[in-house]
């Protein structure tokens, strides 16, 4: 689908349940992390780009304090009034978009009823952020029908705020920021620490390369287990290291850090610790315009992530192990792994060498195919009409 076949399809879907046109759509898209895994909820540094895979909503206000959400991807509407959320009241799909109007409220904006119509074509559960891009898209939406001008960075943090009090998934910052403050051509360098933001250009094109996203389709479910585990592994440690967290251990006191914790925490601290140093690296190259010399940081992440801080999958290292045989510059799993997608960076004339590669070590070892698309660098959330 492309953006303007979704926006005519929710303009289309909301004239016929209201009878007339929405009065605006947004959008907000997913997310492509390109280096920066597990590092945001240790105060660490992320380097995400938004993509141009988004969710589309066109909407308008209701004068009787109900929100509808309907989704051209589900079957039944949701129905709340907005005054009576609370954390639990939805759940489903559904939940990511009122959580951002309990949010809205709980921070005391005024926002009342509406109508909203959805559609999304980020694949949900393969690690490239569809709930943020839901998320992002409710609360530009609320902000603009309720006339509220919030600044982009605090409709984000609405977003993370709902999917973390919400939903009760316990995410870092990355997702929700870069949906709402991404820009084209741009990846976006984030401080989670400070929430300072530096955009670094971003354009494979220029530099003959492509980005591909390879979506395994093992889909990941995050509100339960090991999200969770890895999160509270890192605030243990960093509590028995006597840091705010992890964020502050340096490269040069890796070892000494590393001496003071058993084994299996220790290895999830390397990488954090390494993964850190890594975003810095990579976002050195890019200010400089390097950007096929990234390649082997996004590797030494992937092994880091696959061996240290144990989160990738079967499907995940048989994408990054043929897309590297194919004749990419380097690959990795993003996201939050447990499934979802892989990245690499391909010479343009390398691609098809590389999704067949790919595609082929899927056959062999009897995984369904995998969807393979490149990911361009794309803006942020923002009204469309
Ligand atoms: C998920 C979370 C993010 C981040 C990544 C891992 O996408 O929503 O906050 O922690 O996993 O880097």
């Amino acid at each position: 689908m492309t953006l303007v076949s979704q926006q005519d399809a929710v303009v289309a879907a909301y004239r016929e349940r209201v009878g007339h046109a929405p009065a605006g759509v947004w959008c907000a898209p997913g997310r492509v992390n390109l280096i920066g895994e597990h590092t945001d909820y240790n105060d660490g540094f992320v380097l995400p780009f938004a993509i141009d895979k988004q969710v589309v909503v066109a909407g308008g206000r209701r004068d009787d304090g109900v929100l509808r959400v309907t989704s051209l991807q589900e079957d039944e509407p949701v129905e709340a009034a907005v005054a009576e959320l609370a954390p639990g009241s939805v759940d489903g799909w559904a939940a990511y978009a009122v959580g951002v109007a309990w949010v809205m409220r709980e921070s005391g904006q005024r926002v009342g009823g509406a109508e909203l119509v959805l559609d999304g074509d980020v694949p949900p559960g393969s690690g490239l952020s569809s709930s943020a891009a839901l998320e992002c898209s409710v609360g530009i939406a609320l902000d603009d029908l309720y006339g509220l001008s919030q600044p982009a960075l605090e409709r984000g943090l609405q977003a993370q705020r709902a999917e973390n009090d919400y939903v009760g998934m316990p995410c870092g910052v990355m997702d929700q920021l870069t949906s709402a403050l991404g820009a084209a051509g741009r990846a976006m360098f984030l401080d989670t620490r400070s929430l300072e933001v530096e955009l670094l250009p971003l354009d494979p094109h220029a530099a003959g390369l492509r980005l591909l996203t390879i979506d395994t389709r093992v889909k990941h479910a995050l509100t339960d287990g090991p999200y969770a585990d890895r999160r509270r592994a890192c605030e243990t440690a960093a509590a028995d290291l006597g840091v705010r967290a992890l964020r502050d251990v340096t490269t040069d006191g890796l070892d000494e850090a590393l001496s003071r914790l058993d084994e299996e925490r220790g290895r999830r601290v390397r990488h954090i610790v390494l993964e850190n140093a890594r975003v810095l690296d990579v976002a050195a190259l890019l200010r400089r315009g390097d950007i096929a010399e990234i390649g082997p940081l996004l590797t030494a992440s992937h092994a880091s992530l696959r061996d240290d801080y144990e989160v990738s999958a079967p499907e995940l290292d048989a994408a990054v192990d043929a897309a590297l045989a194919g004749g990419a510059l380097g690959a990795r799993m993003t996201g939050a792994g447990f499934g979802g997608s892989a990245i690499a960076l391909v010479p343009a004339d390398r691609v098809d060498e590389v999704v067949a590669a790919v595609g082929k070590a899927f056959a062999d070892r009897g995984f369904r195919p995998p969807v393979t698309f490149e990911a361009v660098p794309s803006d942020g959330a923002r009204r469309l009409r």
